[in-house]
C-alpha cells in the first residue's frame, strides 16, 4: 500500500551545484515545505505555496526553527575499526600494526562483524550520515555482517571486502585468486541489493601484490557500476614505501592508474600528497577524492591542498575515516577541514562544506538524482539539523546576520547534538532524545 503522504516544515538547503563554481548553487527555503512519498521526495519548496496543494490526509510534521538539509554522505571509513578509535600511535604504519590489524583480526567471528555493524550504523545515523563508502576486513564475513545490518535498516550504503595479499599479518591476508573469487561473490550478492552498492576494495598499494591489483582492475572492467575504495598517499612514510616497491611510476597515484584502478566510481581516501598531474588525472578519469581532515590531523599525515584540487577541478568530498578519524560527525570534519583549509592559505565557505558532504559526494559517487539532494525524485536521505542544540550554539546562532555564518557556527559547534533527526527512505531512523 502506499505510504502517506507526509510533509515537513522547516527551513530547507541543498544544492543544484558547487558554489565554488557558481554563485547561484544552493537552493533555500527559509519557510520550506518537504513533501515526501514512498521514500521518495516528491516536493521541496515554499510552505506557502506548497501547503495549498497537499491532500487533506497527509501528515505535516512541525520543525520550524530547524533546518532539513540532505542526510551527510561519507566517503570514507573503516566499520571494523569503530572499537580502536582514539588509539593513539606515532603515525599511520606504526597505527595500523599496533591497533588496526589486531582490531580487525576479530571480524573472523560473524557475530562480532554484526554487533559492530549495528553500533556503527546506530552511531552514523545518530550523526546524520545517511550514506557511507565503508571498508570491511579481508574477512568475507565482514560484508555479510554488514550488508545484512544495512539493508535491515533500508540504507543506501556502499562497502566492501578489503583485497591485501602481502605485507600483513598472516592472519589477515588473502591471495590474489581468493580475494578476486569473493569479490565477485560478494557483488553477486549484495551489489544492488535494496539500497546496497559494492566497492571493489584494495587496501592501498603496499599491501597488494600486483597480480592482486590486476584482478582488482580486472573486476572493476567487468563490473562497471561497482565503486571501487583505496588509499592513495596518504603520509610521507607510505609514499616513501610505494617509491620503493613501484619504482617504474611517476607517482603513488600513478600505481593505481597503471594497474586500471582509475575510472568513475573509484574512490581515492586522502590525496595528500598528489601534485598537479594527478589531480589533473583524477579530473579527467573522473575518479574522486575522499578527504579525511580528523584522522589526517590526528596521524599527523598531512593537510590536503584544496586550491590544487580545485584548480584541476578533481571531484571533491568528505570522509571521517573513523577508526583514525576521532569523530563519527560530518559537522566535526567540516570543522577541521575548514581549518586545515586555512593552514594551506585557501578559505571553505560554510555554504561549500555543506556541498561536500552533500551533493558534492554523491556527484563524485556518481549518485546525482538519487541522494544528496532534496530536489524531486531524489530519495528521501534527509537530516533535521537544530541550529539550538546546545547553549552555546542558541546563544551564537541568534544573532548570525548571513545564511553563510549560519552555517558556519553549525558545522564549528556542531556534532551529534545538532542532528535532532534523520530520515533514510523516508522513515525515520533517529530522533535525538529530548
Ligand atoms: N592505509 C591503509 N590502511 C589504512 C587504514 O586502515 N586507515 C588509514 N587511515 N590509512 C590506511
Ligand atoms: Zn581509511
Amino acid at each position: 500500500a502506499p505510504q502517506t503522504l507526509q510533509a515537513y516544515r522547516a527551513s530547507l538547503l541543498y544544492f543544484r551545484a558547487d558554489p565554488a563554481f557558481d554563485e547561484r548553487a544552493h537552493v533555500w527555503h527559509e519557510d520550506g515545505l518537504l513533501v515526501v512519498a514512498d521514500g521518495r521526495i516528491q516536493a521541496a519548496g515554499d510552505y506557502a505555496s506548497l501547503a495549498p496543494t497537499l491532500p487533506t490526509d497527509a501528515l505535516v510534521h512541525d520543525y520550524r526553527g530547524m533546518l532539513i538539509t540532505p542526510g551527510f554522505i561519507d566517503t570514507h571509513l573503516h566499520y571494523p575499526q569503530t572499537d580502536m578509535i582514539a588509539s593513539p600511535a606515532p603515525g599511520l604504519l606504526p597505527w595500523l600494526d599496533t591497533y588496526t590489524f589486531p582490531t580487525e583480526r576479530r571480524f573472523d567471528d560473524p557475530a562480532h562483524g554484526r554487533a559492530v555493524a549495528e553500533f556503527f550504523l546506530d552511531e552514523l545515523l545518530r550523526c546524520g550520515t545517511t550514506t557511507a563508502m565503508v571498508y570491511c576486513t579481508v574477512h568475507r564475513a565482514s560484508v555479510d555482517a554488514f550488508f545484512e545490518a544495512s539493508e535491515a535498516r533500508d540504507l543506501r550504503m556502499v562497502a566492501g571486502k578489503v583485497l591485501m595479499d602481502r605485507h600483513c599479518p598472516d592472519f589477515l591476508r588473502d591471495s590474489a585468486d581468493i580475494g578476486g573469487r569473493e569479490s565477485a561473490e560478494l557483488i553477486a550478492t549484495w551489489h544492488k541489493r535494496e539500497r546496497n552498492l559494492y566497492a571493489i576494495t584494495p587496501r592501498f598499494a603496499p599491501t597488494s601484490s600486483d597480480e592482486q591489483l590486476r584482478t582488482a582492475a580486472e573486476l572493476a572492467r567487468a563490473y562497471p557500476d561497482t565503486f571501487i575504495q583505496t588509499h592513495v598517499s596518504e603520509n610521507a612514510d607510505e609514499c616513501a614505501w610505494v617509491r620503493a616497491l613501484f619504482p617504474s611510476s611517476r607517482s603513488y597515484l600513478h600505481v593505481y592508474d597503471q594497474f586500471g584502478l582509475m575510472r568513475p566510481r573509484a574512490m581515492f581516501g586522502h590525496c595528500i600528497w598528489l601534485d598537479e598531474q594527478d589531480f589533473a588525472r583524477m579530473a579527467d578519469t573522473g575518479a574522486a577524492a575522499a578527504v579525511c581532515p580528523t584522522s589526517n590531523l590526528f596521524l599527523g599525515s598531512g593537510l590536503f591542498d584544496f586550491e590544487k584540487a580545485d584548480g584541476a577541478r578533481t571531484l571533491l568530498s568528505l570522509g571521517t575515516d573513523v577508526g583514525a578519524g576521532t569523530s563519527f560527525s560530518m559537522l566535526q570534519t567540516m570543522n577541521e577541514a575548514y581549518k586545515v583549509a586555512r593552514l594551506k592559505g585557501s578559505y571553505l565557505p560554510a555554504l561549500r562544506m555543506f556541498y561536500l558532504a552533500t551533493l558534492g559526494a554523491a556527484r563524485s559517487m556518481q549518485l546525482e538524482g538519487v541522494i544528496g539532494s532534496l530536489a524531486s525524485g531524489n530519495e528521501a536521505d534527509f537530516i533535521v539539523l537544530d541550529p539550538k542544540a546546545t547553549p552555546l550554539m542558541a546563544r551564537r546562532t541568534a544573532h548570525c546576520g548571513t545564511l553563510d555564518e549560519m552555517l558556519f557556527a553549525l558545522a564549528l559547534l556542531g556534532d551529534d547534538r545538532a542532528i535532532r533527526a534523520t530520515y533514510a527512505a523516508g522513515r525515520k531512523v533517529h530522533e535525538r532524545a529530548a
